[in-house]
C-alpha cells in the first residue's frame, strides 16, 4: 500500500520567538529555503505523493498554507488540516486521522532536517512492515532528548529527557506508523507537561507487544526549533550550495562557494563563502562574510555581515561593527549614522535578543 505523509508544522515555537509571532518557524528559511520544504521534498524523494500538513490556526498556519499550496510545485498533493491547540505531538497526529484514513504514513515534524533524507527508512518501512518504525541517532548528551534502548532490531523502551540515560541513542523527528496507532494516541492522558506526548504512544505499542523497529541514521539531522540550531543548519547547508551568480556584480569580489539570486545586484562589495544571496537584492559597500544567508529583497549598505541569516526585504546600512551570529526577521530596518554622540535608538518587538559585544 502507498504510504502517505504527515507533516506536523502548528506548535507555539516559543523558543523562536519574536519570529514567530508573526510567521511559523518552519518557514523560516535556511540556505534560503524555508526548512518545512526540505521535509516535503525529502518526503517527495522517497516516493511520497500525498502529503497533509498539520498547522496552527491564525497568520502562521494561513502563511504555510499560501506558501505550500496545493503541492503541485513539487508535484504532489498537499493538504492541510488545523490543530486547534499545541496539544502535543500524538494530538497533531490525531488531527490528520481522517486525511490518513487506512494507509500507513510518515510522521515528520517540520522543523527538523535530514541531510540524507528518509528514502532507505521508508524501504525498510516498506518491506519489514512493522507496526512503528522510529530513526534514532547517536547523540553525545542524551539528557535532552527522547532516548531510545534496543534488544537487537527491536525497540524495547523510550524515555524522555532521562537524567540517566541507559543509551545514546536519541529520538529524531521522523516516525512511521501503521494506522492502529490513531487508537493508541486516542488513549494517551497528559503528560506532567500536559502534552500527549508520542513517546508514549509509541511506548504503549512496546508494552502492547507490537513491534517497532529502529532506523539509525548516519547523516547529520537537525532540529531547527531554537536559533542557534537554525543558524547551524544554515551552516551545514551553505557548505553543499552550489555555487551560482545570476544577479550583476559591479565592482565585487566573490570567494568560494557563493549563489547570488536574479535582479540582484553588488556593487564595491565582497562576499566570501559559502554565502547565499536571494533575488532582487541590493548591496552597497558591504562585505558578507561565510555562513550569511540573505534572502530576497535585502538591502545592505556600508554594513558587514558574518554566520547570519537575514529574512526578506530587511535593510541594514551604515554599521560600524560587524552583525554576527544573528537571525534578523522580515522587514526589519538596521540603521547606524555617524553623528555624534554615539546613541542607540531601537524600536524591538517582544521576546527579541539584541548583543552589544
Ligand atoms: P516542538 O518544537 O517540540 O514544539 P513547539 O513548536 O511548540 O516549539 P516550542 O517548544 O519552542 O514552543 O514541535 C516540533 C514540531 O511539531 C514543530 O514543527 C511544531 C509541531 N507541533 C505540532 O504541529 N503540534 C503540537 O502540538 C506540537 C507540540 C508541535
Amino acid at each position: 500500500m502507498e504510504l502517505k505523509g504527515l507533516i506536523l508544522a502548528g506548535g507555539a515555537g516559543t523558543r523562536l520567538r519574536p519570529l514567530t509571532y508573526s510567521s511559523a518557524k518552519q518557514l523560516v528559511p535556511v540556505a534560503n529555503k524555508p526548512v518545512l520544504f526540505y521535509g516535503i521534498e525529502a518526503m517527495r524523494d522517497a516516493g511520497i505523493r500525498d502529503i497533509t500538513i498539520v498547522i496552527s490556526p491564525g497568520q502562521p498556519g494561513m502563511e504555510i498554507r499560501k506558501r505550500a499550496g496545493d503541492g503541485s510545485q513539487w508535484g504532489l498533493k498537499v493538504g492541510y488540516v488545523e490543530q486547534g491547540e499545541a496539544l502535543g505531538l500524538a494530538h497533531a497526529v490525531l488531527t490528520g486521522e481522517e486525511a490518513i484514513g487506512e494507509s500507513p504514513f510518515v510522521v515528520y515534524l517540520g522543523d527538523n532536517l535530514l541531510r540524507d533524507g528518509i528514502q532507505t527508512m521508508v524501504e525498510q518501512f516498506k518491506s519489514s512492515q512493522p507496526e512503528a518504525l522510529i530513526l534514532l541517532q547517536h547523540v553525545d548528551d542524551p539528557r535532552a532528548f527522547g532516548v531510545a534502548e534496543l534488544d537487537g532490531d527491536r525497540v524495547v523502551q523510550l524515555t524522555e529527557k532521562p537524567s540517566e540515560p541507559r543509551s545514546d541513542l536519541a529520538l529524531v523527528g521522523v516516525y512511521m506508523f501503521q494506522p492502529g496507532i490513531f487508537d493508541v494516541c486516542r488513549s494517551l492522558e497528559p503528560s506532567p507537561r500536559g502534552e500527549y506526548e508520542i513517546t508514549e504512544a509509541i511506548q504503549a505499542l512496546i508494552d502492547q507487544g507490537k513491534r517497532v523497529e529502529p532506523h539509525v541514521v548516519t547523516g547529520w539531522w537537525k532540529d531547527t526549533g531554537k536559533w542557534e540550531d537554525m543558524l547551524e543548519t544554515n551552516r551545514l547547508l551553505l557548505d553543499a550550495i552550489e555555487p551560482q551568480v545570476d544577479g550583476e556584480l559591479i565592482d565585487s569580489r566573490i570567494e568560494g562557494r557563493v549563489s547570488v539570486g536574479e535582479g540582484s545586484t553588488l556593487e564595491r562589495c565582497q562576499v566570501r563563502g559559502p554565502v547565499a544571496i536571494g533575488a532582487g537584492a541590493v548591496l552597497k559597500d558591504a562585505y558578507i562574510g561565510p555562513y550569511s544567508a540573505i534572502a530576497d529583497g535585502c538591502q545592505i549598505e556600508r554594513a558587514e555581515i558574518e554566520n547570519s541569516i537575514v529574512l526578506e526585504n530587511s535593510k541594514i546600512t551604515d554599521l560600524e561593527h560587524r552583525l554576527e551570529g544573528s537571525l534578523i526577521g522580515r522587514n526589519v530596518v538596521i540603521g547606524g549614522q555617524n553623528s555624534k554622540p554615539r546613541a542607540y535608538r531601537i524600536l524591538v518587538g517582544d521576546d527579541s535578543k539584541i548583543g552589544i559585544l
